[in-house]
């Protein structure tokens, strides 16, 4: 396994590198995905309920939702060892209200509507069967409780994904080689809008939206699980 081997195979786990290079330069800037639909989804979670994050990376997210809702008991799941790992040591202070796992999205070791939210950003991309990953985010979601999924947008807008590449936390100097990295390797292996939304039309989900994300080279699912299927 060579250190950015998820470049060849984009379902592999992150490698320790690749978590590494991902997580210091790439993710802070990542927050312009979800950044417009956090407080909403967040809203939507029941006080004192539980929500599940699936791709949950290093833990940045998870230590901005463990601030913004103390009530909630959250788990981040993730495929990578190094990067659950990171994320274990970043949420430590949270102590049992945050708990962080390895697995996979494909097959989640949750019983079926386990929690109040599952929330998912960039990680779709990497799901051998986004669809199955979408099914099983859905079945562990309780009757009501909303799912929001975030992922880059394979046909971007050229400035958004410009806007994206800035934020990234290396010298400006690599960005023009990073912009040709992020639009012919990173969105070009995400969906498309039409793609997600037909994924979308096999959840168990209601009040359904696909759209894109405005300013952000993203796009976005938002919906609540039926209460009967
Ligand atoms: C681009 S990173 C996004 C991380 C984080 N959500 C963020 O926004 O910064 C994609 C993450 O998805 C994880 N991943 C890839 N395949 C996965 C799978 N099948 N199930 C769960 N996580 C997966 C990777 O290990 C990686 O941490």
């Amino acid at each position: 396994m060579g250190f950015f081997s998820t470049l060849l195979d984009f379902k592999a786990p992150y490698t320790a590198g690749e978590a590494w290079v991902y997580d210091h330069l790439i993710a802070p800037g990542v927050s312009s995905f979800h950044g417009p639909f956090l407080a909403a989804q967040l809203d939507a979670v029941p006080e004192g309920g539980s929500l599940l994050e699936v791709g949950c990376g290093g833990g940045q997210l998870l230590i901005e939702l463990a601030e913004r809702r103390p009530d909630l008991k959250l788990v981040g799941l993730d495929l990578s060892e190094g990067q659950i790992i990171r994320a274990r040591q970043r949420t430590a202070r949270f102590g049992g209200r945050v708990r962080c796992v390895v697995g996979s999205a494909q097959d989640l070791p949750f019983d079926d509507t386990h929690f109040d939210g599952v929330i998912s950003v960039a990680s779709l991309k990497h799901w051998p069967d986004p669809a199955l990953g979408l099914s099983e985010c859905a079945r562990v979601l309780r009757p009501g409780c909303r799912l929001f999924v975030v992922e880059a947008d394979r046909s971007c807008r050229p400035e958004d994904a410009q806007a994206f590449v800035e934020s990234w936390k290396i010298p400006s100097l690599l960005t023009p080689a990073s912009r040709v990295f992020f639009r012919m390797i990173v969105a070009d292996r995400a969906p498309a809008l039409d793609e997600l939304e037909s994924w979308s039309e096999a959840l168990p989900l209601e009040g359904v939206v696909v759209r894109r994300v405005e300013g952000a080279p993203a796009i976005a699912l938002e919906g609540s699980r039926r209460l009967h299927r």
